[in-house]
């Protein structure tokens, strides 16, 4: 099966060249039997819905440093809470941080471990318990962000506009998450996206899928993803 093929060519790429990340577990500490913590998993995830990961690296550290546990976050007082988050904006995320560390608090601090638990908790939609399902619980869920939409347009090179292409992104994503390591399939998708896979000039050269990319063998990778016409 192709998808098999691109995930396993993927996650080889990934063992060697993944991004260090304060919130990440690195593939050789997984195969060690490290499990990542669910409270890590998803703070960084809900910091990096709407900014920047160099924007959130030191905002991810001083959470967890304040508050090492999802327990310790619900008891927090939730004016320290705003002002360690003042400057992330956004602020309806961090009133649901909160919120959602009290939840989770009075679940016993666990997380639930399947995307629809996870859906159920406030702050938490479609890509956010999607990620957490796959990287805290590696479950085989699709993982689907802004870099990961271009990665996929243009390894089958999609031609649908978006919006109107983000079912069909979500289906081929599904198709290409492995039963095997999904939460570093999902990671090694970000990465690639945010260093080679880039909206402009990408580094096809160095990509593990160029054999595999659509937009390659069709010559104009930076033609995907389509645009809807103004
Ligand atoms: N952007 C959103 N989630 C991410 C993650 N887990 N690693 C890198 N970039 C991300």
């Amino acid at each position: 099966e192709t998808g098999d093929a691109i995930a396993a060519l993927l996650l080889a790429w990934y063992d060697r060249h993944h991004r260090e990340l304060p919130w990440r577990v690195a593939p050789r500490e997984l195969a060690r039997g490290a499990r990542p913590d669910p409270y890590r998993v998803w703070l960084s995830e809900v910091m990096l819905q709407q900014t920047g990961v160099e924007t959130v690296k030191p905002y991810f550290s001083a959470f967890v440093e304040k508050w090492p546990t999802v327990e310790a976050l619900a008891a927090a007082d939730t004016e320290a809470v705003m002002k360690a988050w003042a400057g992330l904006g956004y602020y309806s995320r961090a009133r649901n941080l909160k919120a959602c560390a009290e939840k989770v608090a009075a679940l016993g601090g666990r997380f639930p471990d399947t995307e629809a638990g996870l859906r159920e908790l406030p702050g938490i939609g479609p890509y956010t318990a999607a990620a957490i399902a796959a990287i805290a619980f590696n479950r085989p869920a699709a993982v689907v962000d802004g870099n990961i939409e271009r990665v996929v347009s243009r390894l089958h090179s999609i031609a649908t506009p978006l919006p109107q292409a983000k079912a069909e992104i979500r289906e081929r994503m599904e198709q290409l998450t492995p039963a095997s390591r999904p939460g570093d399939f999902a990671q090694a998708m970000m990465d690639l996206g945010a260093t080679l896979c880039t909206p402009r000039k990408p580094r096809c050269m160095l990509c593990p899928l160029v054999e595999k990319c659509s937009a390659v063998i069709a010559g104009d990778p930076e033609f995907y993803p389509v645009r809807p016409a103004k």
